[in-house]
């Protein structure tokens, strides 16, 4: 008999050793993180993710070279969250009640890897599967720490990828109110990064650099977006536009206000239609998630607002905002409740509506 099928009939019929609650293992493998996460009754136990730094010399995600890494990583990747979650019986997987995957989006590539292992280990224990969407798991992330929002609840999703204003009315039924009709926030702070001369991705270094700077010392236009759609590829054009008429050095020497100033206008977009929201739904408990919620300048401005306004804000802590397992099985959890299943013919899409 060969080894693998061994393993797998060593699996099944091992009695399942519980200690408690329903237990779900996520698989996250929708861009350049393979991750894996293990929750209990909705308490994360484990929560690992490897970064894929072969990307950096291209300053983006090559998604061939992302697939690949997601095939080497995974199974280690696993591994670990197990011995995490469970150090004293670490290849228990029988334990598991249900094995929930990033479906979409994402890039194709990346996110077979994920659904063909959570496929596998599904037939291989007998245990349901549970598809979930990226960006809804991304609103989910909020009800991770112990400090949660009640629903309804607003959130702010601002990713390399996507911004999304999204009316969480309960854990499974949530409504995009409003998004980006271009560019992604996450896509505004890296490519105005790039124009600077900032590595990929850029987002972090403009946070670290407006720290230093006036946020007033230059203007750029906002954009006259109708509802409370976004639109951030004009900002773009408009730092391209002004960079040209400059003198050479300009940028070495106004770094620190660039990057305040593009910051700046970037969060004033941001705010102003997450107030807009509150104003059209009534609803003062608002979130933010993604990547871009480490902004400083986002999360102070969204606090200070809240302050202002009487809202409640909530931030997850940063391993729940950028890319992660522990979101995509905290909405496992959740869709196993409802008992919200998958079959095995069920194929990831690189975009998918909710
Ligand atoms: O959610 P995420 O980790 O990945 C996806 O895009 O799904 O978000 C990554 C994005 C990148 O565009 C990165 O530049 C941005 O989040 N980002 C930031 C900061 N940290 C990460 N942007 C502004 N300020 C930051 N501190
Ligand atoms: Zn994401």
């Amino acid at each position: 008999m060969p080894q693998q099928q061994k393993e797998i009939e060593m699996h099944t019929t091992q009695p399942i050793i519980k200690e408690k609650g329903i237990t779900i293992l996520a698989i996250e493998s929708s861009c350049d993180e393979t991750a894996a996460s293990i929750c209990v009754d909705g308490k994360i136990l484990s929560n690992v993710i490897a970064s894929q730094s072969v990307h950096e010399k291209y300053g983006g995600v090559v998604p061939e070279l992302a697939s690949r890494a997601h095939m080497q990583n995974i199974i280690p990747v696993v591994s670990e969250c197990f011995q995490e979650a469970f150090p004293n019986q670490p290849n228990e997987y029988n334990v598991l009640d249900g094995i929930a995957f990033t479906q979409a989006p994402g890039l194709i590539g990346s996110l077979l890897i994920g659904a063909q292992f959570a496929k596998s280990l599904s037939i291989a224990l007998d245990k349901p599967l549970i598809s979930v969407h990226h960006m809804q798991a991304h609103v989910l992330a909020n009800l991770i720490p112990s400090t949660k929002p009640e629903f309804p609840f607003l959130c702010l999703t601002v990713s390399g990828g996507h911004t999304q204003i999204v009316l969480a009315n309960s854990p499974l039924d949530l409504t995009v109110i409003g998004e980006t009709i271009d560019d992604a926030a996450g896509e505004a702070f890296d490519k105005t990064a790039k124009l600077l001369g900032l590595p990929y991705p850029g987002g972090p270094l403009i946070d670290q650099y407006a720290a230093l700077g006036n946020p007033l010392k230059f203007k750029f236009a906002e954009p006259q977006i109708p509802e409370l759609n976004f639109s951030f590829s004009g900002l773009k054009t408009s730092v391209l536009y002004f960079l040209q008429k400059q003198e050479p050095g300009f940028i070495e020497d106004n770094l620190n206000d660039l990057c305040a100033s593009v910051q700046y206008t970037i969060v004033q977009i941001l705010l102003k239609k997450i107030k807009k929201a509150v104003a059209q739904t009534g609803i003062k408990q608002v979130c933010l998630a993604g990547g871009v919620s480490a902004n400083s300048g986002l999360r102070n401005g969204l606090q200070e607002m809240g302050l202002k306004h009487g809202w409640k804000t909530f931030v997850p802590p940063f391993e729940y905002c950028t890319d992660n397992a522990a979101m995509i099985a905290i909405t496992g959890y959740y869709k196993y409740l409802e008992g919200q299943f998958c079959n095995l013919d069920i194929s990831p899409a690189a975009r998918a509506e909710w």
